[in-house]
């Protein structure tokens, strides 16, 4: 059975080697014990699922991803939806500096980055509910893109939540305003909150409207087999989805300013899952998918009963099909010219 022209191959699947990384790194999933099954849709009568951005979700939404959070800390590491697995999917998917694609997929340098995290996000949402026993559970996101989300969420700060990850740049604590133009280079701009607002929409309008007239531009450019894995990344990718990564990571202690920072070890932070929430709505607020839809490549994932499942990209483009949708918060940038 083919997936496409990329087929994952588990059980080629190796530990990583190089300077980069840690010498006992090793980001494999379980073997599978058994042939993967194909992904199926949802059943429609399922609950819709509704994220929701963190700054106004409340209280309660969020102790359940805190929840969520710690049941998936408690689950042995051999299990796959532990979050020790979950977290090792990225490093095992994952390519670029500081990350050698155990599965020999590239997903982040082309147009399979959008699709495969809708994927990623989709389990793990799948499988938080179903450790929660709510079948209607839906990850928080955090929309840094609008003004009331430009902080880090409140309940990712407090060292000791099981949501809290020390790995982080400890001078990009709340109450710090995210700059979604950071430079990766420890220096911290000056500009005021009100400047830090306006440029960051500036930058949303640049990279989702300005520099991204054409699908291609925005989603990256096509992944084709027997070419090069890493065709081109789109312009949300490269920013702020980059510096993002590298904001949050802690770049004053660690070169590749792990976890966050670096693709082997940024899902070991749960802010990880919140910050992919938001890029797939913006993926969604896009809305030029057509493109994608003809793409076949097959990912491999473990759903909420810890089954081997084969997902490909076009199974993912209808959120609505998968059962989960945004609420709570406007696209302020859409014309936010300077
Ligand atoms: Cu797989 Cu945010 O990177």
């Amino acid at each position: 059975r083919v997936g496409g022209p990329i087929v994952t191959d588990l059980l080629q699947c190796r530990k990583p080697e190089g300077p980069d990384f840690p010498e006992d790194l090793q980001c494999c999933p379980p073997m599978p014990t058994s042939e993967p099954i194909d992904f199926t849709l949802p059943d429609p009568s399922e609950p819709l699922r509704t994220r929701r951005p963190a700054h106004v979700a409340g209280a309660e939404y969020m102790a359940k991803y805190k929840r969520a959070i710690a049941l998936m800390k408690a689950l042995p590491r051999s299990d796959p939806r532990s979050f020790y697995q979950q977290a090792n999917i990225h490093c095992a998917y994952c390519t670029g500096a500081s990350c050698h694609p155990e599965l020999a997929v590239q997903v982040h340098f082309s147009w399979l980055f959008f699709p495969f995290h809708r994927a990623y996000i989709y389990f793990f949402e799948r499988i938080a509910g179903k450790l929660l026993g709510d079948p209607g559970f839906a990850v928080p996101f955090w929309s840094w893109d609008v003004p009331e989300g430009m902080r880090m969420p409140l309940q990712f700060a407090n060292a000791s939540s099981p949501l809290y990850e020390p790995m982080r740049n400890p001078w990009h604590a709340p109450p710090k305003l995210v700059d979604l133009d950071y430079t990766m280079d420890v220096v911290e701009n000056n500009y005021t909150d009100d400047e830090q607002i306006k440029h960051n929409l500036w930058i949303m309008y640049k990279q989702m409207i300005r520099s991204a007239p054409l699908a291609s531009l925005f989603h990256g450019q096509p992944f084709r087999a027997g070419e090069t894995d890493k065709p081109g990344a789109g312009t949300v990718k490269l920013q702020p989805h980059n510096l993002m990564h590298a904001w949050v990571g802690d770049l004053l202690s660690y070169p590749n300013a792990e976890d966050m920072g670096a693709y082997y070890a940024a899902g070991r932070d749960p802010i990880f899952y919140t910050h992919h929430a938001n890029i797939d709505r913006l993926w969604d607020a896009k809305t030029l998918r057509t493109l994608i839809g003809s793409t076949p490549h097959a990912f491999l994932f473990y759903d909420e009963e810890a089954r081997l499942v084969r997902i490909t990209a076009r199974d993912v483009l209808d959120m609505d099909k998968l059962r989960y949708t945004y609420h709570g918060v406007g696209l302020p940038w859409l014309d936010a010219r300077p």
